[in-house]
């Protein structure tokens, strides 16, 4: 069934994702805080160019985003220019940004004194998986909202599941952000290991990918990463946004992340090589800038 739908933030993950609900048959309304790239998005992609959130949530059925961080959010939601206040009463605002679990509640609780109702709903799979309408989405809400927004989001995710509460999807990209981190660093060390032994990459890899060390960033990184290739994917930046999340609600809930801390910190030192924009596979980089010193 064809709805109206708008697409606030048309970055690395929104352009695509609003491409393949235009291209799913809905009718589409974007923003971008840089007009040019929604002008650019409207020739690529059947819809229409708004100036602001508000006036880009007018009429919407459902309201999307995906900006930066917690006060990119509140940036496009609140105010004269906000999504809130162009939106109706009885439509729905999904917020697909990678936040804090707190400001997801803090938007629900604004959402719903105008009877707007809210799902959080950060994704997993990267530029390619935006790209491919292959995403992961990780939601929190209502039962019957999340019912009535999970086949508009099937347009550019393969799976998605509710989680529980508004926050609780936030809460389940922290896990899969602190998954990561381990595993990125292990690789990294394993191929680090690997060449200091002499061995081929490329068959090691071939190897135990098959067994118990295979892994996503195994399959999808080794190849750049032992090439030393940086310049793409998902950004150092980013990725010490996530784990700074993850490590300041590991403060409320009481859980104790080693493992997180230390590779945060040693995503610091990437940044501090010139390496904020690399993609997180990077890790390998700074065990080899260490090495050669
Ligand atoms: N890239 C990935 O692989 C990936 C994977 C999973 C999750 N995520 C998460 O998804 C979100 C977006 O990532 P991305 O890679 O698409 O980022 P991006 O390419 O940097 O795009 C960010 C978008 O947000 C807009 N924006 C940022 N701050 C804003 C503000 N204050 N007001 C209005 N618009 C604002 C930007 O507008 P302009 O064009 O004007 O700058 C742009 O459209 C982040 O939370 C990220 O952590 C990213």
């Amino acid at each position: 069934m064809s709805m109206n739908v708008s697409f606030i933030g048309l970055g690395v993950m929104g352009y695509p994702m609003a491409g393949h609900l235009a291209n799913a048959g809905h009718n589409v309304t974007v923003y971008n805080r840089t007009t040019a790239k929604a002008q650019q998005w409207t020739q690529e992609y059947k819809g229409d160019v708004a100036l602001t959130p508000a006036l880009a949530a007018k009429g919407a059925d459902i309201v999307f985003m995906c900006v930066g961080n917690d006060d990119d959010l509140r940036s496009v939601v609140y105010g004269d220019d906000g999504v809130l206040a162009g939106m109706a009463v009885g439509t729905i605002l999904v917020d697909h940004t990678t936040t804090s679990a707190e400001v997801a509640r803090e938007v629900s609780a604004k959402a719903a004194l105008k009877n707007i109702a809210f799902i959080d709903a950060p994704v997993s799979g990267g530029q390619a998986g935006a790209e491919n309408g292959v995403l992961t989405v990780m939601a929190g809400g209502d039962e019957a909202v999340f019912a009535k927004v999970q086949p508009v989001m099937a347009a550019f995710s393969r799976f998605s599941q509710l989680l529980g509460e508004v926050g609780s999807g936030q809460l389940c990209k922290m896990v899969n952000q602190i998954c990561i981190a381990g595993v990125v660093q292990g690789l990294a060390e394993g191929l680090h290991f690997a060449k200091q032994a002499g061995l081929d990459g490329e068959k090691v890899i071939e190897t135990i990918s098959k067994g118990a060390a295979g892994s996503w960033q195994m399959e999808n990184r080794y190849k750049t990463m032992w090439q030393g290739e940086y310049e793409f994917g998902f950004a150092v930046d980013w990725m010490r946004k996530d784990l700074g999340i993850a490590l300041d609600e590991a403060k409320n809930n009481g859980a104790t992340l080693p493992m997180t801390a230390t590779v945060d910190q040693y995503y610091a030192d990437v940044q501090a090589l010139g390496g904020g924009r690399y993609d997180t596979s990077s890790l390998l980089a700074r065990i080899e800038a260490l090495h050669k010193n």
